[in-house]
């Protein structure tokens, strides 16, 4: 069976932590592991702008052996009418793997029902379940594990960041908190998908909800799309910014993370990103060594 990550619970609790064990191991020898040497080929296709996930797929993959092909949807026929299925029957006889930065879920399901090869989502409207994998590397290596640890999110609770950490944190054993403003509430069906699974709160109250918190997290207010969805995306906000006075309701030893880019001033202030407690800079470097495990893996299960 080809195995895809389209969404976080396509994991299993066991699975995840496979993962993340090979990710620790793959960071500890960062050139040791070529399980893509041959060479076997990823194409990476980004309907969207990136820095971090292009940029640590590309050197991920190089550095497991493999060629990557990172293709701007903007040069290919994606917008003008080939279709995701005849695009993904396709690539499937190019390279060993697809990942995919898209729009619509619904589009990375289609790609993933026609794909032979796996299909690794690298962010969607709803998700960003390869985000998740850095992220909980972070707290394992920050917080010694992640079973028990309570991780709270506060700002657009209804974005895919918001999704991911429900999903991903409870398979971690974690339990999960999410503050937002009204009108961003969380997506119902990720809630009662996720409470299956583990604990998560919804808390209006943003010093409420990081009370006890061993992980304080956060993502930009206007996710990419929704720059024009008319919606004011700052006033309801600001009482969830991480600054040093919500923070000192955390745990001490609370870590922060947040995915960048981050608008400094807005969802974070600077002396907390910039801060003792912050942890972003190895969440972000996390992103390769987490990859990297996770197309190994993908590839020996499929
Ligand atoms: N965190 C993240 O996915 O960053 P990019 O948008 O730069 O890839
Ligand atoms: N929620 C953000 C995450 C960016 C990495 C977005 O979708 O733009």
């Amino acid at each position: 069976m080809t195995r895809h990550l389209l969404r976080d619970t396509d994991l299993t609790p066991a699975e995840q932590r496979e993962v993340l064990d090979l990710a620790a191991a793959m960071k500890a020898d960062r050139h040791g592991f070529k399980p893509l040497a041959g060479p076997r080929s990823v194409a990476v296709i980004f309907e969207k702008q990136s820095l971090r996930t292009r940029v640590s797929f590309e050197v991920g993959i190089a550095e497991l052996g493999g060629t990557p092909v990172i293709v701007d949807a903007l040069t290919t026929h994606f917008g003008r009418g080939e279709t995701i299925a005849d695009a993904a029957r396709v690539l499937s006889r190019y390279v060993d793997a697809i990942v995919v930065r898209s729009h619509a879920d619904e589009r990375l399901r289609e790609l993933a029902a026609h794909a032979t090869v796996p299909v690794v989502n690298a962010l969607t409207d709803g998700y960003h379940p390869c985000q998740m994998l850095a992220d909980l590397q972070t707290v394992r290596e920050r917080l010694g594990g992640t079973e028990g640890r309570t991780l709270v999110y506060l700002g657009d609770t209804a974005n895919n960041m918001a999704n991911s950490y429900a999903l991903a944190g409870v398979t971690a054993g974690m339990r999960v908190r999410l503050s937002g403003p009204a009108g961003f509430e969380p997506d119902a069906a990720v809630l009662a998908e996720a409470r299956k699974l583990g604990v998560v709160e919804v808390v209006g109250d943003p010093a409420e909800a990081v009370k006890d918190a061993d992980v304080v997290a956060t993502d930009t207010w206007t996710s990419m799309g929704q720059e024009g969805d008319g919606l004011d995306r700052v006033t309801p906000f600001r009482p969830y910014q991480i600054n040093r006075s919500l923070l000192v309701n955390a745990k001490p030893e609370a870590i922060v993370l947040h995915c960048l880019p981050a608008h400094r001033g807005d969802e974070i202030t600077d002396e907390v990103l910039d801060g003792p407690q912050s942890a972003v800079w190895d969440e972000a470097e996390n992103r390769l060594h987490a990859q990297k495990a996770l197309l190994a893996w993908l590839l020996e299960h499929s």
